[in-house]
């Protein structure tokens, strides 16, 4: 079944299929599985952003919403110019393909990956947390990656931190517009700005990111502050891999923070085949590599 809807309220499979710029499109999807498939464009480009905390609009109303249902998979769509998140939670269970986001406002970001769930061959403009998971079993393959002022492109904090089994596989990231800070804790920008981020704000609910993560051929084109920022207060996070990490310009900081007082571990991160501006990188000192640690 096809149908092209203002907010569209679905409780069965959906079809959207060549939609057109239109004013307060949003795709809600309620209780049963729901795919949506179609190269159709929502585009929220006369919401008023003002608004979006307000009554008309507010954060749990955003552009494609598949919270509250059983998920189901996203294939082809296009959001533009959402109100808020390019896409709300990915259910578990939903996979998304061929997906387009362009977000150039604040908080335009991605929802977060459930257990489970898969995002390929898509392309994401990103102004917040782009790539953020909530549970294990995720997979994203061939992903080409825009991340605006703020946010992390891959984004394992703020809440939850309780993951296992991710694999990250072939991602360019193409951009990356925030700046340095330039010490650790005295920010230019917010602490959640790396390519991989990591923001510990709950310590009183140990960590326990098991892992193992694993990202398999990250490019990240031009010079970059933070390819890893990662700020453990409380719990363990470790066995992450990055096997095949290519950085074609300049790198200003990799950072892993430990809590000083708290009991935070990281441990068993391993680089291969990583290379900054074409050199190979071997070892923690070698000042391409600019490693940090602090705590
Ligand atoms: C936000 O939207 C949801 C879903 O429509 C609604 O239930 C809630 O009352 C709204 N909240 C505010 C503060 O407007
Ligand atoms: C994962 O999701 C797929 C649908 O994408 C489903 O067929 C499968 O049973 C799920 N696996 C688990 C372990 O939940
Ligand atoms: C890890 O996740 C992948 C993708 O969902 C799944 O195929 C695999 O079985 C999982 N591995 C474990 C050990 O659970
Ligand atoms: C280190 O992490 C890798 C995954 O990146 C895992 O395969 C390996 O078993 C871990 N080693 C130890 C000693 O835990
Ligand atoms: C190293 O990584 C690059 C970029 O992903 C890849 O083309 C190359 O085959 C890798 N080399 C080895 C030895 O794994």
């Amino acid at each position: 079944m096809c149908s092209a809807a203002r907010t569209f309220m679905a409780s069965f499979s959906v079809c959207v299929r060549g939609l057109f710029p239109v004013v307060w499109l949003a795709l809600q999807c309620k209780q049963r599985t729901t795919h949506v498939y179609g190269p159709g464009i929502l585009d929220g480009r006369h919401f008023r952003y003002n608004e979006r905390k307000g009554k008309l609009w507010n954060e749990t109303r955003m552009m494609l919403n598949f919270a509250g249902s059983a998920g189901g998979d996203v294939w082809g769509l296009t959001v533009v110019n959402p109100n808020f998140r390019l896409f709300d939670k990915v259910v578990s269970g939903s996979r998304m393909t061929m997906f387009r986001g362009m977000g150039w406002a604040a908080n335009n970001g991605g929802g977060h990956f459930e257990f489970n769930t898969s995002a390929r061959d898509s392309f994401i403009r990103s102004t917040d947390d782009l790539i953020k998971v909530r549970g294990g079993n995720i997979v994203t393959e061939n992903l080409v990656l825009w991340q605006s002022y703020n946010g992390g492109t891959f984004q394992f904090g703020w809440a939850g931190l309780h993951l296992v089994n991710i694999t990250h596989r072939t991602a360019s990231v193409i951009e990356n517009e925030w700046r340095a800070p330039e010490v650790w804790e005295t920010y230019d920008t917010r602490p959640n700005n790396a390519v991989v981020s990591l923001v510990d704000t709950n310590p009183a609910d140990p960590a326990q990111l098991a892992g193992p993560f694993v990202w398999q051929d990250l490019q990240i084109d031009g010079d970059v502050s933070h390819p890893l920022s990662l700020h453990l207060e409380n719990g363990f996070l470790g066995n992450m891999l990055f096997d095949g990490l290519t950085i074609s310009g300049k790198v200003t900081r990799f950072a892993f923070a430990t809590a000083v007082e708290g009991s935070a571990t990281i441990a068993n991160v391993t680089f291969r085949n990583f290379t900054i501006e074409g050199k190979l990188i071997s070892h923690l000192d070698d000042p391409a590599f600019r490693f940090h640690h602090a705590g």
